[in-house]
């Protein structure tokens, strides 16, 4: 299978072995290494010699410098993440046309992604550097599936700001769905798979006589159907009626495993007039990958979810 998303960031770094007076000549290497790709990207940019001058003065060679050792120390994950998160979704994005590949490049940091044409194919330029200043590294694969989803949406190019803007989207979306009712759920856990890269299972169980049932889901199938309350993760949350958020699985004693594949788990609890109705359930298959706004996100769905049933 071809590979969607591809590594540049660590050839556009070789800029850190020129003088920063050359810095303008390495760009301008650039255009000849990658075809039509960065031509491409100054004109949707409306970039000239002058502009891109200016920009790379303003950018410090200590600041490349930090930039490189952070994504040196994440690159091969975050390939590997953002690479999962659209093969995992190819229908949607409909991976079988071959119409589209992801470069990973570090650019001038002014965009977060555009979409140019390659040789053979449309190329969405992610710039890590762009999403570096702004401290979004570590939601890299939520930008790459944004950024193929608003390609296939027949956008040019396009930003990302972060998990509490992203978030709000999604909400105004789960409100629409559960217009449907009870009958929407099993929309709504297809959903929130396809829109986040690391919710890798999601379902609902609902309380029946101090046991979980299980209900609507997405991913692999579970052989826990029926928890009793106390039992795995989801029996703990049921019993102290909280939210559960277990960044590593691997250190939990008490839990119920679905999936080798899974590392990470939310479980966020759904009340009716005070009582525990049921519960939403998220396993990932990324490492401590849930954060406060994961968190705020799936308790206002909870909340949501609780008016239709
Ligand atoms: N891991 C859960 C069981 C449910 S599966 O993740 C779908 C637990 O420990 O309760």
């Amino acid at each position: 299978m071809r590979s969607i998303v591809q590594n540049k960031v660590e050839e556009c770094l070789e800029i850190l072995r020129w003088d920063r007076t050359r810095w303008l000549e390495f760009w301008k290497s650039q255009r000849k290494r990658y075809g039509p790709l960065i031509p491409g990207y100054e004109e949707r940019l409306e970039l000239n010699d002058e502009k891109i001058k200016e920009i790379l003065w303003s950018i410090e060679r200590r600041t490349l410098d930090r930039f490189k050792w952070e994504w040196l120390d994440v690159s091969r994950n975050k390939k590997i993440e953002c690479a999962e998160a659209l093969s995992e979704r190819e229908k949607s994005l409909e991976l079988h046309r071959e119409d589209f590949s992801v470069f990973l490049m570090a650019l001038l940091g002014i965009e977060d992604w555009v979409v140019v044409d390659g040789e053979k194919e449309k190329v969405v330029l992610i710039d890590v550097f762009s999403l570096w200043k702004k401290g979004l590294l570590r939601e890299l694969s939520i930008v790459a599936l944004e950024a193929a989803r608003s390609f296939r949406m027949g956008k040019d190019r396009g930003s990302y700001e972060g998990k509490k803007v992203f978030f709000e989207e999604l909400l105004r979306d789960v409100e629409k769905i559960l217009e449907g009712g009870k009958g929407s759920l099993q929309r709504l856990c297809e959903y929130l798979r396809e829109r986040v890269p690391y919710y890798d299972w999601v379902g609902f169980y609902f309380v029946e006589n101090e046991e979980l049932v299980l209900g609507p889901f997405v991913g692999e199938p579970t052989v826990h159907t029926k928890i009793p309350f106390g039992m795995g993760i989801c029996g703990q949350a049921a019993e102290r009626k909280v939210t559960f958020v277990v960044q590593d699985v691997s250190k939990e004693t008490n839990y119920l495993s679905c999936s080798p594949k899974t590392k990470a788990e939310i479980v966020v609890p759904i009340f009716k007039g005070g009582e525990i109705v049921g519960e939403l359930d998220i396993d990932s298959h990324a490492l401590a990958p849930f954060s406060e706004e994961d968190r705020r996100f799936l308790e206002k769905v909870c909340e949501l979810v609780a008016k239709v049933l």
